[in-house]
């Protein structure tokens, strides 16, 4: 409680020097939400404040803070390639010349999985390092165990090595899932901060799609020697890059500070008005305790971040973007590598246009149209198994086969294939426009700098696990509430996100970082 007033107070006297203050009160009166309770209106002496601030922001360069972006973002395409590395190798890897290195089904399956729990673990690592060693240096460190784990696979004489490699390579997924959003938020200011944050999606289905059209023509070894590459870029360009100035300034490294701000905003704008305002909340702040969780300032964004990852991944997102290559070769694209390459494009597609609109519309009504698309097409998804798979059950229908998830269905099917395609093709559009890129965008804006690490890990950690459990457990869903029963409940958990959004998501666009946790601290 005493370190909540003094954080006010803090960011309250900055207000007067520093224009990136001037709309707080605007977002706790216009965007308090229902469940969360209403922020308190603060006064502020407004009228000329937006002009202050369009001054500030008309000065400021870009170019650079797109440089770093880009080369921040080279660690979300490596984890993309991760993610999409196995759909390409697996059949390359069954087929394998080498009966030591020759994958069952069940070790397919867990070829697959295993990044996403090295992932997991990814965000303990990546909560602690951020924090301790900074988001530079946690970045360039995530180089590390990709290029070693796609090494150890490259050099695997036997499927554990394969394993080991996914899982190093899955450990720096993670990793870089958080540090990366955190980073780009950090260097980022408000008028570019929800396009910059976007990329990070986008080059993670950049990635994908990399992997997928990459793995047309390569073997699984040399795919994963392509995977190699991105890091290495990545590593010798953020050794150009400057640290964040918010966590330059939360160790008290002023002059630091002062010359990332140069770096990123250019020279004609008065780096020291920023370096204020973020200050004014850093340098109040110590080391979080667990005592603090008691304060709705910190447990509330907790509560959002980790039950926003959370409802991506119950979405359902990873078990149809695996059952879309079924349903499109279903639906006569003979060729599953198309099929993939087909969803990925969808995806690169629909997140651009995301980045691209996200700082005019905001990021609470993509959440809410994309939660209604994904719903949407999860029912009608369901409807066309119900009506493809007539009977009693239904899963009496279901065979097993070699197909990408195991799962084959009967040739009743084809003539509604139409259906099929059209509903997993909107949900992935409708997941790509918002509950793809937006909850790594939220995670990054709503936690108290010096909650960032604790509480992004939490989230990252949700999300992974989560992750692996959608995807490991899928199959036994489809048996247990009949493939029908399983779409339709995907479509609930939609619904119910976007309920959530609704309630409990505030809207973050064109606000500063400060004015963020600003709002965060006057909820009671
Ligand atoms: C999700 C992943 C998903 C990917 C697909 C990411 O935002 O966290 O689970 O596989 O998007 O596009």
């Amino acid at each position: 409680m005493v370190c909540f007033s003094r954080v006010k107070l803090g960011t309250e006297a900055a207000w007067a020097t520093f224009p990136f203050g001037v709309r707080t009160g605007e977002m706790a009166s216009e965007e308090s939400s229902p469940l969360l309770g209403t922020a308190a209106e603060v006064e502020l002496p407004a009228a000329e404040r937006p002009s202050q601030l369009d001054v500030y922001l008309s000065k400021v360069q870009n170019r650079n803070v797109y440089l770093a972006t880009f080369a921040a973002v080279l660690g979300p395409l490596s984890f993309g390639f991760v993610l999409g590395y196995s759909s390409p190798a697996i059949p390359s890897l069954k087929r394998s010349g080498n009966p030591a290195l020759r994958l069952e089904d069940s070790q397919a399956s867990w070829f697959g999985s295993v990044v996403t729990l090295g992932a997991a673990a990814g965000g303990i690592l990546g909560g602690y390092l951020v924090d301790k060693a900074g988001r530079k240096l946690s970045l360039m460190f995530c180089a590390v165990p990709y290029v070693f784990g796609f090494l150890t696979i490259v050099s695997a004489q036997n499927v554990w090595m394969l394993y080991v490699g996914r899982l190093l390579s899955g450990l720096a997924s993670g990793v870089t899932s958080l540090v990366v959003p955190v980073y780009i938020s950090e260097i980022a200011h408000s008028k570019v901060r929800g396009m910059l944050g976007s990329c990070v999606q986008l080059m993670v289905v950049t990635g994908i799609l990399g992997a997928y059209m990459a793995g047309m023509g390569l073997g699984w070894r040399w795919l994963a020697v392509l995977g190699s590459v991105p890091p290495c870029i990545m590593l010798g360009l953020m050794a150009f890059m400057p640290e964040t100035p918010r966590f330059l300034l939360s160790r008290n490294q002023q002059a630091e500070a002062v010359a990332a701000l140069q770096f990123l905003r250019g020279p004609l704008v008065e780096h020291e008005w920023e370096c204020r305002e973020i200050q004014a909340s850093a340098h109040e702040q110590q080391e979080l305790s667990l005592a603090e969780f008691k304060n709705p300032s910190i447990y509330k964004p907790f509560f959002i971040g980790v039950t926003i990852m959370f409802f991506q991944q119950v979405s359902g997102i990873n078990a149809i973007m695996f059952y879309a290559e079924t349903i499109f070769e279903e639906a006569n694209f003979k060729n599953s590598s198309a099929a993939s390459v087909i969803v990925g494009s969808i995806q690169v597609f629909f997140t651009a246009v995301a980045a691209l609109i996200i700082d005019r519309t905001g990021r609470k009504i993509l959440l809410v149209f994309s939660g209604f698309i994904m719903a949407a097409s999860a029912a009608v998804f369901g409807m066309y198994f119900k009506m493809a798979l007539p009977g009693p059950g239904n899963s009496s229908h279901v065979k097993w086969s070699d197909s990408p998830l195991g799962l084959a269905l009967v040739e009743e099917e084809h003539s509604l294939a139409w259906l099929a395609v059209l509903s997993v093709g909107l949900f992935i559009m409708g997941f790509a426009l918002g509950w793809g890129p937006i909850p790594w965008l939220v995670m990054s804006e709503i936690f108290p700098l010096r909650a960032r690490g604790v509480a992004s890990g939490a989230c990252v950690l949700t999300n992974w696990f989560m992750a692996f459990l959608i995807t490991k457990e899928f199959h036994d869903l489809m048996v247990l509430l009949t493939p029908y029963g399983t779409f339709w409940l995907f479509s609930g958990t939609c619904l119910l996100s976007v309920l959530f959004t609704i309630l409990c998501v505030p809207e973050t666009k064109g606000k500063s970082l400060e004015e963020i946790e600003a709002y965060f601290q006057r909820l009671r």
